[in-house]
Parts: structure tokens; sequence; C-alpha cells
């Protein structure tokens, strides 16, 4: 089977770290965010895929390039400006039309954002064994209010149902007092060729407000997937965070090497040339990417450090974000923020919990931060 990943995206919840990262590159366990849905897709089957982007996404070209590394053959396919999910996937389907790609396959399409261990070879057996036109990864969620949900045949909506069932209604981010159902778009979708006749390819839009609830309200064959293992979108610092700290915790697969911390916590992922000051404590789970130094007596705590960071003497890290080449200098305090590429975070300066720092600024220091 084929797929098109979708990576044209802004990425504007990630900012400020995506202004100089697009999100599929962000890094987790140390490994550009697509790596890991990639190798996914590898270890399924799926052996050709379509990143759909715009050239301001040249970078991952550079990244991935022909895919062999990841055991993938990639192809790239550009949009002059977003043409929503809706848009990318007519015009990269026309394409293998027009190259002569068999027009009988279904085939697969992914948010380029999301982390799962959804079996997408199942999900296509359900997929043809109920002769869907298409299928619907389904994840349940708290909060559906930023979520398109589906509602299910027979399943109530507090329900949970098994395996696969037909959806009678779906609803593009409904209130969370309203919403008709827990059962949220995964973003994985398979279709069939023939709906690529009843999309445009050159305008904006988004499957998930125009295709799919008017193929639920027609009563066409939607079908819904459930999946109720692993699954999260990369989508705001919270859940790039989270999606870090649960991929260690669990020892996954990453770059670096993968330490006990010594507080007899959880794992911390320490990548290569990264050095700890005698008496720095780095409480798991943790991610240190390459080549950052952590100095005596400092402490970060469930954090992300991407390449070249520095935390000095005395300094304390919790619950945030630091970009590549942040520098905190000694006996400042970083608790839940995002401090982007090349920030500095001056000595003894207080960084509160919800504050951004863009690339290259210059933290407020401790004279200001105190009194708001
Ligand atoms: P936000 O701006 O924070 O909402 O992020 P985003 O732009 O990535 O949007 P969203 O999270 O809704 O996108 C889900 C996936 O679809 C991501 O992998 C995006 O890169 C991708 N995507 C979003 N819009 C487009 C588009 O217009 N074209 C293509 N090819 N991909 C898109």
């Amino acid at each position: 089977m084929r797929a098109i990943v979708l990576v044209g995206g802004e990425g504007t919840r990630l900012r400020p770290l995506t202004w100089r990262t697009p999100k599929q590159l962000v890094p987790v366990v140390n490994r550009p965010l697509i790596e890991h849905l990639l190798s996914h897709l590898c270890r399924h089957g799926v052996r050709h895929v379509t990143l759909a982007m715009t050239q301001r996404g040249e970078s991952i070209r550079t990244a991935l390039g022909d895919g062999a590394a990841l055991g993938v053959e990639l192809d790239y396919a550009y949009e002059e400006t977003p043409l929503g999910s809706g848009g990318a996937i007519a015009r990269v389907g026309r394409g293998w039309r027009h190259r002569g790609t068999p027009a009988s396959e279904p085939f697969l399409v992914l948010n380029g954002d999301i982390l799962t261990d959804l079996d997408v070879g199942a999900m296509a057996a359900a997929h043809r064994a109920r002769g869907a036109e298409l299928s619907i990864g389904l994840v349940r969620v708290d909060d559906p209010s930023s979520f398109g949900v589906a509602v299910l045949q027979g399943a109530a909506a507090g329900g949970r149902p098994e395996g696969a069932a037909f959806i009678e209604r779906f609803v593009e981010k409904p209130p969370a007092a309203s919403a008709p159902s827990h059962w949220a778009n995964a973003g994985i979708w398979i279709f069939e060729p023939a709906l690529l006749d009843e999309m445009d390819a050159d305008r904006f839009h988004r499957v998930e407000e125009e295709l799919f609830p008017s193929l639920a309200d027609a009563g066409r064959s939607l079908l819904g997937v459930v999946h109720g293992g692993y699954w999260r979108d990369v989508g705001t610092p919270s859940s790039y965070l989270g999606a870090n700290l649960d991929l260690v915790s669990a020892g996954a697969s990453g770059s670096g090497e993968l330490r006990t911390d010594p507080g007899g916590g959880d794992r911390v992922l320490v990548g290569s040339g990264s050095q700890l000051g005698e008496g720095a404590l780095v409480r798991g789970p943790a991610v240190l990417g390459p080549d950052c130094s952590v100095a005596s007596g400092a402490v970060v705590t469930r954090s992300v450090l991407w390449e070249g960071v520095h935390v000095a003497e005395g300094a304390r890290v919790a619950g945030s974000i630091l970009a590549s080449r942040v520098v905190v200098e000694p006996g400042a305090s970083i608790d839940g923020a995002v401090i982007a590429h090349g920030a500095r975070v001056p000595a003894g300066a207080t960084v509160s919990p919800g504050t951004t720092i863009e690339p290259g600024a210059t933290a407020p220091g401790p004279e200001r931060s105190g009194g708001g």
C-alpha cells in the first residue's frame, strides 16, 4: 500500500520552536519526529511514501533524502500555497494516476505529526473486509474540542466499541460540553482511489471539514477503526514534551545512551558528546540532545534539551523544552517554559510556567522577572 504523509502545515502551535525547525524535524528522543512515523510505516510493510508539503519544508527533504536509511522510498510533492489536507491528497493522488500507478488500490494518508503504534495492516484488512470507501483511525480523547469526532453506529456516546464500526456522523472540533462522542480522528486514513474524483486539487480544503462529514451525512461507507494503543498528536509544546517523556520512559530507540536516573527515578536519554558535571542531576524521564553540558550542582527534571544546550552551575530546569544551543547561566531557574534556538537565560533569572522565549532572545534578568 502507498502512503501520503501530510507535512505542509505551519506548525503555529509549536512556535517558537517551529520558527527555525519544521514540526516534522523537532527531535523526539533525539530523532526527527517524522522518522518515528516513517519507521513505523516501514515495519508495517509500507514502502512507498509521498510527503506532501510546501517549499518551506525543504529542510525535511534535505534531512530525509530518498528515505533509504529508513527503509522507505520517499518522494516529495509541493504545494505552491498550502492546499489543506483535501487539496494536498487530491493533487498527489492525481499525480500518481498520471504516472500510471494502478487506480484500483486503496492508499493510506497520515498526518505527519503523530506518534502511534496503530497496526496499519489490521486497519487495511478491516477496510477491505468491510468494503469501506474511507476508513478513519479513531482514538478516545477526554476533551474532543480540538479534534474531529465520529459518532459510531450502535455505540453509545460514552461507550467503548471494539474493532471497527461505520460512522454515522463526523463533527469537526465540537464544543467540549456538547461533543457527540469522544472518538477522535487519529489522522490516519485509508482512501479508495475513486474518492479522488470528488476532491478538488486546486483549492484549499480540509477533508475533516468537508469530505468526512459529507460522506457520513450521505450514509456512505465511512468506517471508524478504533485504536486502543499508543497515539499522540505532537501539535503543542505540552504534547511534544509528553511524547519525549513517554518514549524515553518506555525505553524507545532514540539516539544516545539510555541511563537510569541515579536518584531511583525514570530513564534519561543522553545524546552523544553530552557531559554531566560532578554533582549535576538529571531526573528522568528526560532527554539530553548531543553535545549538551549540565554543570556541577545543576538540576534538570522532566525536560527535553536539544543539541548543544548548556546549563550552568546551580541552574534549575524543570518541565521545559530548551532548543538548540540555549544557554542557561548560573543559578537561573526555568519551570514549564519553551526556550527557542540560541536564546539565553541570564544568571539568577526566573522563567515561570507558560513563558516562551523567541530564538536568539535573552530572557528578562532577575531584576525584572520577579516584579512583573
Ligand atoms: P498548527 O499550525 O499548529 O495547527 O499545525 P499544522 O500547521 O501542522 O496543522 P495540523 O496540526 O492541523 O496539521 C496536521 C498535519 O497536516 C501536519 O503534519 C501538517 O504538516 C499537515 N498539514 C496541515 N496543513 C497542510 C496543508 O495545507 N498541506 C499539507 N500538505 N499538509 C498540511
